[in-house]
């Protein structure tokens, strides 16, 4: 009977059609899943800590109604992909347990400050930029419940990136001291952002297998081009300079040659030493423990009405 699943998986993944939690799948799969998705959702909520430490100090009624509408939209992020995960048979619970023991990831970016109001503006274009090109190919993921979640947070993305862009053209337009803030902050965030994507193919564990499952659809290396591509005429049209020297279109390629991060810096934030690493799981833990009277008071009423 295995065999005749293992059949179906097979050839559901080969027409690129969606896996369904129902279905048959291999361990491996879930795994997988289970590890990505939960990545993803962490991400979301922890990347709520940088954007809402500005939150108090938005520049004007305007930017805080924008600030805040974007880091709910986190939070919602976070939860349609917890959602997408329990259909694997896991629970929010038991992940956010595994994140606040800090025994799942989530990702680098999201370890560093937030130093000004103009970081506001570059996490809009260049992280959620990123973080759209690394999600819109997994609208197409073979997984069921995780394409459908990508679906919409693309969407929503998308308007996180143009809050961005907008917040940053804004500020290119006004005083030097503005316009020295956003080179500055762009000079930060540049290389992280080209981290987002992943280590390098050639030292990628997962991409291999990932790929051939139908759960990512292009590598770290090819999706890390396509931002470079997409993010330089843009970068033009802003009046900043991106941060290397050896970023320059090849005509032969078809593409910018650009150069590459410090993957030992990369490896110190994954492994936990990145300069906010501690900061932000000491704030979700503290989070967490302050919700607890909120989710014994939902379990109480919920078991009261249904008695
Ligand atoms: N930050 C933290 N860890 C990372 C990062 C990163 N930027 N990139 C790779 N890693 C980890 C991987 O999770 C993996 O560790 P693990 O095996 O212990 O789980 C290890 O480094 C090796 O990397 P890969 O083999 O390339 O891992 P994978 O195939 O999972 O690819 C990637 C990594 C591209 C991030 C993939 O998981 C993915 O596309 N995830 C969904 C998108 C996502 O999580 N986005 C979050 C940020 S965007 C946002 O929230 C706004």
């Amino acid at each position: 009977k295995e065999s005749i699943l293992e059949a179906d998986f097979d050839a559901i993944v080969a027409a690129g059609d969606r896996v369904e939690p129902r279905d048959w799948m291999p361990e491996g799969y879930r795994k997988t899943l289970v590890r990505q998705i939960a990545q993803h959702a962490h991400s979301e909520i922890i990347g709520m800590q940088p954007e809402g430490n500005w939150i108090t100090r938005a520049p004007s009624l305007r930017r805080k109604a924008i600030l805040l509408a974007k880091v709910q939209d986190e939070a919602g992020h976070g939860l349609y992909l917890y959602s997408a995960c329990e259909t694997l048979g896991v629970s929010r619970d038991e992940l956010t347990r595994l994140l606040i023991a800090g025994k799942q990831k989530y990702s680098s970016i999201f370890n560093y400050p937030t130093l000004s109001y103009a970081d506001v503006g570059t996490i809009g274009w260049l992280v959620d930029g990123a973080a759209i090109c690394n999600q819109v190919p997994l609208c197409r993921t073979s997984f069921g419940p995780y394409g459908r979640a990508m679906i919409r947070i693309c969407k929503e993305e998308s308007f996180h990136q143009r809050q961005g862009y907008e917040l940053l053209m804004t500020m290119m337009r006004g005083t030097d001291e503005q316009r020295a803030m956003v080179q500055e902050s762009v000079d930060r965030f540049w290389w992280p952002a080209l981290m987002m994507f992943g280590p390098p193919d050639e030292e990628s564990p997962n991409t291999a297998q990932s790929m051939a499952w139908g759960i990512k659809r292009n590598t770290n290396d090819d999706l890390r081009q396509r931002f470079v591509d997409m993010t330089v005429p843009q970068a033009e049209a802003l009046g900043v300079t991106l941060p290397d020297p050896d970023l320059r279109w090849n005509d032969e390629r078809g593409h910018h040659d650009f150069g590459q991060p410090d993957w030992d810096e990369f490896m110190q934030v994954v492994k936990g030493n990145g300069p906010c690493n501690a900061q932000r799981l000491v704030h979700r833990r503290r989070a967490h423990e302050d919700g607890a009277w909120v989710r014994e008071a939902a379990t109480a009423f919920a078991a009261k009405a249904s008695a």
